[in-house]
């Protein structure tokens, strides 16, 4: 039944993380896979996890199923995060959250609940885009386009051209747009920027869905959701797919959520319907674990402020080394402007290297990074920095 599969090559980001474990160098630099690391380069469980799992488990008291929703209190919390505490969505009853098995299960159930009910619709995605947002999204069978969205000479947005080619998207599509913290390119759209594409989304009758999966990571918990809020303000229809994974830490514990927001209480109970049936046909319901941290968290004021001081020195570490990398870099005198680091936000940025530069940094300094010249800027400390400017230099 299977001998004519054929081999596949890894994926690119977790084949690098491979590649990566399996180089013996100790002087080895991991800029690839998108992971929160501290300055010992460790991805150390955030002290609010920490405690909010202790809290939980003397407070457990079942193992039983927390139905295809996951847990309510969890998708409450979420949805304040995400929108504000006093949004109209939530106020009106037109947002239901669904707790997910991480952003990807959520970016798949947006796709699979956009399928069920519009088959033909297209989706578009920015051109550059995370390179799992295309198996995500097109294997559940909707087909996919591209729009212009990042300038790799001059490092900046295409803006004029993202709204021309979604002028002509036409009503019946679906745009997918990145929360904050672009992945790949870490430049994100600015408030009138958003204010435009709300605009359009209103008159052209086109279907936002956001992906914010570094909420907090970028310029801060509420800053980086002004363009999801700013949507949720405006459109009749919204999806938004969020993740925890990042700004909680909790990666391997899966937790993320998809949110529906409809044009009225009656069309959202449908929806959530759909929703619920969808993913009860794909994985029955979430894993709890990672949900119940989180709620533990949000529901309780001292813990929702220690988390909310460790988001924002993560946040501050990540901007602090873009600072640092660009100086240094400009120090070396490197043969090119890295300016545009300093601008951009979130995890990641791109050098803005050939693929060749880019395999000279891993096969003669093993330095990784994406063959797109992603780097996750959390994975530079004061340690490696030198080397790795130093590394840089000379492949320039
Ligand atoms: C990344 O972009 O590196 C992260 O989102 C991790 C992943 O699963 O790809």
């Amino acid at each position: 039944m299977f001998e004519n599969l054929d081999l596949l090559p890894p994926d690119p980001i977790l084949g690098l993380l491979a590649a990566y474990g399996e180089d013996p160098n100790p002087g080895k630099v991991d800029l690839g896979i998108g992971v929160y690391k501290d300055e010992k380069g460790d991805t150390p469980i955030m002290a609010a996890v920490k405690k909010a799992q202790e809290m939980y488990l003397a407070k457990e008291t079942t193992k039983t199923y927390v139905g295809p929703a996951g847990d309510e209190r969890f998708n409450a919390a979420i949805g304040e995060l995400l929108f504000g505490k006093d949004h109209a969505v939530i106020k009106d009853a037109r947002l239901a959250t669904i707790q997910t098995p991480g952003g990807c299960g959520a970016v798949r159930m947006a796709a699979e609940f956009i399928k069920r009910s519009n088959p033909e619709v297209t989706v578009w995605v920015s051109n550059p885009t995370w390179a799992n947002h295309m198996p995500l999204l097109g294997d559940s069978g909707l087909r996919i386009e591209e729009y212009p969205y990042y300038d790799y000479q001059a490092h900046c947005i295409r803006f004029e051209e993202m709204v021309s080619t979604l002028k002509g998207a036409g009503s019946d599509a679906v745009v997918l747009l990145h929360g904050c913290c672009h992945n790949p390119c870490g430049a994100d759209l600015n408030r009138d920027q958003w204010q435009v594409i709300s605009e359009m989304a209103v008159t052209q009758g086109f279907l936002p869905v956001v992906d914010i999966a570094y909420q907090g990571l970028g310029d801060g918990i509420a800053e980086d959701a002004f363009g999801t809020r700013l949507l949720a303000d405006t459109v009749p229809e919204l999806i938004v797919a969020s993740s925890c994974s990042k700004n909680f830490g909790l990666y391997r514990e899966r937790t993320g959520s998809v949110n529906l927001i409809m044009r009225n209480t009656k069309q959202l109970r449908a929806s959530q319907s759909q929703m619920l049936s969808v993913t009860r046909g794909v994985y029955s319901m979430p894993p709890a674990h990672g949900a119940s941290i989180v709620e533990c968290i949000l529901n309780d004021t001292e813990l929702s402020k220690l988390w909310a001081i460790e988001l924002s020195q993560m946040c501050d570490r990540i901007n602090d080394l873009r600072r640092l990398l660009v100086r240094k870099l400009r120090a070396k005198g490197t043969n090119a402007d890295f300016s545009f680091i300093e601008a951009e936000k979130g995890m990641f940025s791109f050098l803005g290297i050939s693929p060749e530069q880019v395999h000279r940094l891993k096969n003669e300094f093993s330095i990784y990074m994406l063959d797109s010249s992603r780097i996750n800027v959390a994975g530079i400390n004061h340690s490696n920095i030198d080397y790795l400017v130093d590394s840089l230099h000379q492949v320039f």
